[in-house]
């Protein structure tokens, strides 16, 4: 299932993007590594939830450390522990996402990098549409972008898995290969970061019938220092819809 380029290219991109200081989020201080994390409910986590509760069950690949940090709701940095969006999804159950074992492996296989900061701002149910520039989710992901520098730092990368409930009707799996594109510009150029590598998720499980065009849409999007990285195949809880825990841990590393 692992796919090793991918995980190369991915964490390629954060480190070229640093090593020629792309980002114009430039730090003074400190070198915190910054990810922000966008979405809906594969992104906020639902590994390990079954009936609205959360198992408990942290693997080892997702554990606390104190170089992986977190972005709360306060705009404070704690220390990073699952369910990773339990104060920003808070209409929701969360259990593990993807990005602590992301972070893990950019620790892990990344020269030079020691501290990572994990911005998360992903809400489960919402569509592409909710993600337009000038939206409540929108601005929030912005706030909180620029809240995660204030004690220094670089963005490097934003992480986006969305599009489940864009699957529903054809008319907006049609359109979302546009909103998508429009999404990232806006957001680039909102935080004044043309190059900002994106890593998004292609989806492998929605609502309804059109996945496949949705799926489509998104290997679609053609961005420099965009990278996608296929989520098709990996294992579903019993809803048929969210990943398991096991497979949050694999798309992390990839
Ligand atoms: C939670 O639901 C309420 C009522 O529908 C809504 O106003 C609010 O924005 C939701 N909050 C989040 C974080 O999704
Ligand atoms: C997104 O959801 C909103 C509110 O539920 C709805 O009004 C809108 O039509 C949806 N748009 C898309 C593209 O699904």
């Amino acid at each position: 299932m692992l796919n090793t380029n991918i995980i190369s290219s991915a964490l390629y991109l954060i480190l070229l993007s640093s090593h020629l200081g792309h980002t114009l989020c430039q730090s003074r201080s400190n070198d915190k590594t910054i990810i922000l994390l966008a979405g809906q409910s594969n992104m906020a986590g639902r590994g390990g939830v079954i009936n609205d509760q959360w198992d408990g069950i942290v693997p080892d690949d997702c554990s606390p450390t104190s170089s992986i940090l977190r972005l709360n709701a306060k705009h404070q940095w704690v220390v990073a522990t699952e369910p990773l969006h339990r104060d920003i999804d808070t209409n929701h159950t969360c259990g593990v996402g993807p990005a602590m074992s992301l972070a893990h492996a950019v620790v892990r296989k990344s020269f030079g990098i020691r501290e990572v900061g994990l911005v998360p701002c992903a809400v489960g149910g919402t569509n592409i549409s909710h993600w337009s520039r000038g939206g409540h989710l929108y601005n929030q992901l912005v706030r909180r972008a620029k809240g995660s520098l204030r004690d220094g730092g670089t963005i490097q990368a934003l992480g986006w898995y969305q599009g489940e409930s864009d699957t529903l009707l054809k008319q907006d799996a049609d359109a979302y290969r546009r909103r998508l594109l429009k999404f990232f510009l806006d957001f680039r150029t909102d935080l004044q970061s043309p190059m900002l590598p994106i890593i998004q998720v292609a989806i492998t499980s929605g609502d309804a019938r059109f996945i496949e065009e949705v799926r489509q849409a998104q290997m679609g999007v053609d961005l420099m220092n965009l990278v996608t990285v296929d989520a098709k195949g990996l294992p579903l809880e019993p809803d048929n819809l969210h990943l398991t825990t096991q497979a949050q841990v694999e798309l992390g590393e990839k």
